[in-house]
């Protein structure tokens, strides 16, 4: 993979950034180009959306200020406002987060047994009862949920969608990808994942009137970032003049831009995105042939493909993880919790909402552990982490 750095032990996470990609970086630099977000960005945000197949991207400093500008570009619409959102009980911090503190109710969803994404039952009787606005979903760790049946219920019952695809890059539910099913998707760009900008995110959507809330929210809240026929339309209402326009604050807004460095770093590592993922589709078959019947897995819906970010396993019990993990210890082969297992059992849940428990998420917080997957990898390497899971088993 391109002069990869490689790490003495089988890792979770590798760095994607290599020596080569440094070397065409520094060349940039030697030009002296601006360093602040510009053109680099723009040439980044066409080539993610060309790569996705959306309309639009918006690049911002993590995946984390992802889900932070989808909730906020959903808090300032002029239409409906959010009161309630569902968020899944399975799958990142700061994927629920920002609803805390946008002063929404979360709504926390068991996970599904077979995707480990939402359980699809508990989704629609809180959709029936609770009638949120919007569903925040993770597809977890490259594992799609079942879009049709959620496009279904969307339909059925209404609500704003949104996508944190933060580790699923190139994963693909019926043949289309995932982050171009909610009105809103999220991406990462931080090391370990799929491809990394050192930090970085990106939100992507099809509708325009929410490209120019995103652009807005994430530079102040200013103007300044808008086609200028857009910006005539906020101008014209206030009665503001072309001197003024650019420094208008028209949205309580954040700071959240990455660097054109981020950028130029995403344009170089766009270009390895597509062996990335055949490397981790590949190896993520084969530690599920290899494991099966020896420890639960997620399986996707049948067509779906799992790019993912590291393989999820979840031994028969704990005592059989604690004998796993200790294995993979001794063998020098990374591992750890299950993503954050069930959210609704960390302090910053229990704390305002008390614990949230469900058998599936509970499951996995209590069980799950990860193993490697990453381009570095191959299915040979794949081989041998299986063997010693499966003698730590026997
Ligand atoms: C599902 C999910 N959402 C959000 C994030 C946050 O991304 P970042 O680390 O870029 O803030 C992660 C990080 O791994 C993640 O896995």
């Amino acid at each position: 993979m391109g002069n990869t750095f490689k790490s003495s032990r089988l890792d979770l996470a590798v760095d994607t950034i290599s020596r080569d990609d440094i070397e065409e970086l520094i060349g940039w630099l030697r030009e002296y180009p601006r360093l602040t977000m510009a053109d680099e960005t723009k040439r980044f945000e066409q080539a993610w959306s060309d790569w996705l197949g959306v309309r639009y991207s918006v690049m911002c400093n993590s995946g984390s200020s992802a889900n932070l500008l989808m909730c906020a570009a959903l808090d300032r619409a002029p239409s409906a406002k959010v009161r309630k959102i569902v968020v899944p009980a399975t799958g990142w911090a700061t994927t629920l987060m920002p609803a805390i503190q946008l002063g929404w109710q979360p709504l926390m969803c068991e996970s599904d047994s077979r995707t480990y994404g939402m359980d699809l039952a508990r989704l629609e009787e809180l959709l029936k009862r609770e009638r949120p606005e919007a569903v925040m979903l993770v597809q977890v760790l490259g594992v799609p949920n079942d879009m049709t049946r959620i496009l279904a219920l969307q339909r059925q019952y209404g609500f704003d969608l949104v996508e944190d695809c933060c580790a699923s890059h190139g994963s693909t539910h019926q043949g289309r990808k995932v982050g171009t099913f909610g009105l809103m998707s999220s991406f990462s760009f931080y090391y370990g994942h799929h491809m990394s900008t050192v930090e970085g995110g990106v939100v992507c959507t099809n509708e325009e009137d929410v490209y120019h809330r995103l652009l807005m929210l994430r530079s102040h809240g200013w103007l300044k970032d808008l086609p200028p026929a857009k910006a005539k339309v906020v101008m014209d209402k206030y009665g503001v003049d072309g001197f003024h326009a650019p420094f208008t604050f028209t949205l309580s807004g954040y700071n959240l831009r990455p660097t054109d460095i981020n950028a130029r770093l995403g344009l170089i590592q766009l270009r390895r995105l597509d062996d990335t993922i055949r490397i981790r589709v590949a190896n993520h078959l084969a530690y599920q042939a290899a494991l099966r019947g020896c420890v639960d897995f997620a399986e996707c819906i049948p067509g779906d493909t799992i790019s993912s970010i590291s393989f999820c396993a979840v031994a028969k019990s704990t005592a059989e993880r604690r004998r796993v993990v200790e294995a993979l210890e001794r063998n020098t082969i990374d591992t750890r919790i299950f993503t954050a297992g069930n959210l609704g059992r960390h302090p910053f849940w229990i704390d305002r909402y008390g614990e949230f428990r469900a058998p599936v998420a509970d499951r996995l917080y209590e069980c799950g552990f990860f193993l490697p997957n990453n381009q570095s990898l191959g299915v040979k390497d794949v081989g041998m982490v299986c063997d010693v899971v499966k003698k730590a088993l026997q």
